[in-house]
């Protein structure tokens, strides 16, 4: 089989920063209702993936054994219940004997459990770290050629445990770059910045650096700070994996989640991720090329007053041009300019623009495919 390489960052739902070892089949599923019904599934969000604690221990046959309470149906049960709303299904392990919760893992196991993985219907599996003894690239790469060898395609994302964007093949469809991200301004701000600098090592012919699973709608942070988050996971090109209560979500979460200019900013067909341009002090310009010419540029401020950030459409990367058109994606308003591009930008905000050296500015035409979004 060939190695899965998804040719845009995955999009979907993890279960982990809302529910932890709470998690139940019950919720999955009720979560993978309200992806349809809430309109997330069609504006992108294909991924169910259930993290942490579904795992209870192995049959006298070696067998990876769903918790008997919070998982009585079984995986693949779940994985067709999922797999029936049009939606993929994920599942969790670790390269160790042990998760990070203390669940059995895939230690000495590989080629059974992805076996079972793929045959339960597993379209993804996230391979973490904790406690595992050896080399985090060669185990990544026999973990992969187990996947491999059952013939499924199945997206493998890991932790960010030897620096995988260094890595001389990329076994791993994504990998993390952080520590995990707490639903608070300051972890959710240290995550994006601990990828300045990484956006060359990503991209569709190797992989997707992860800044960490969305925060949005969990409650520790505004509104604000949360379409900060999204912008800034966007010009990334940083997998869009929801970490909130989807069943619950209010209109206001809804609306900041289903933005489809954002989110083809996220799914930009070039698959070039942003960096950021410039800082001064709290004021930061991050920008991302894009696929038709335009480019996306984050007006970011740190602060916690109102600020004005400035740059230009030269620095940001556009062609020269008579004149420019900024698309505010959040305000779904456009402004004609020479050149220069600023804005007045709220505490711990974000003024995300689509800028276009074309005079005539048209909506980007947004094509969800009905695959699996996988490219050979
Ligand atoms: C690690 C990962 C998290 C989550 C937990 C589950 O901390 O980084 O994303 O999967 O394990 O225990």
């Amino acid at each position: 089989a060939t190695p899965v390489r998804l040719a845009t960052p995955p999009m979907g739902w993890n279960d982990w920063n809302s529910f932890r070892c709470g998690i139940t089949e019950t919720i999955v599923r009720e979560t993978a209702d309200a992806l349809v019904r809430t309109g997330l599934r069609d504006a992108g969000y294909r991924y169910v993936n259930v993290d942490d604690c579904w795992a209870a221990g192995r049959d006298t046959g070696g067998h990876l054994q769903a918790d008997p309470v919070a998982f009585p149906s079984g995986m693949a049960a779940l994985a067709d219940y999922v797999h029936a709303r049009g939606l993929l299904f994920g599942i969790y392990t670790a390269a160790g004997d042990k998760t990070c919760e203390g669940r059995p893992a895939s230690g000495g196991h590989y080629e059974q459990d992805a076996r079972d993985f793929a045959a339960w219907g597993a379209d993804y599996v996230k391979l973490d770290w904790c406690g595992a003894q050896g080399d985090p690239y060669q185990l990544t790469s026999q973990f992969r050629a187990a996947l491999d060898a059952t013939g499924r395609s199945v997206v493998l994302g890991v932790s960010r445990h030897g620096n995988p964007w260094t890595w001389p093949s990329h076994p791993a469809d994504l990998w993390r770059t952080s520590a995990d991200i707490d639903d608070q301004w300051s972890s959710m701000l240290r995550n994006a910045e601990e990828e300045a600098g990484l956006s060359s090592r990503a991209g569709p012919g190797a992989g997707w650096n992860d800044p960490d699973m969305l925060q949005v709608g969990n409650g520790g942070m505004s509104t604000e700070e949360y379409r900060a988050h999204l912008s800034l996971w966007s010009v990334l090109a940083a997998p869009l994996l929801l970490g909130d209560d989807v069943r619950t979500a209010d209109q206001s979460t809804l609306d900041l989640l289903g933005n489809r200019e954002v989110i083809a900013v996220d799914q930009d067909p070039l698959g070039a991720p942003g960096d950021r341009l410039s800082s001064d002090g709290d004021r930061e310009v991050w920008t991302r090329r894009l696929a038709n010419g335009d480019v996306a540029v984050a007006l970011f401020n740190r602060g916690a007053t109102s600020t004005e950030i400035r740059t230009d459409a030269r620095s940001a990367g556009l062609p020269f041009s008579s004149g420019y058109v900024l698309r505010d994606l959040w305000q779904h308003t456009e402004t004609s300019t020479l050149g220069g591009i600023s804005a007045e930008v709220p505490p711990h905000g974000v003024v995300l623009y689509r800028v276009s050296s074309r005079p005539q500015w048209t909506p980007p035409q947004v094509t969800l495919s009905t695959d699996t979004g996988f490219v050979a």
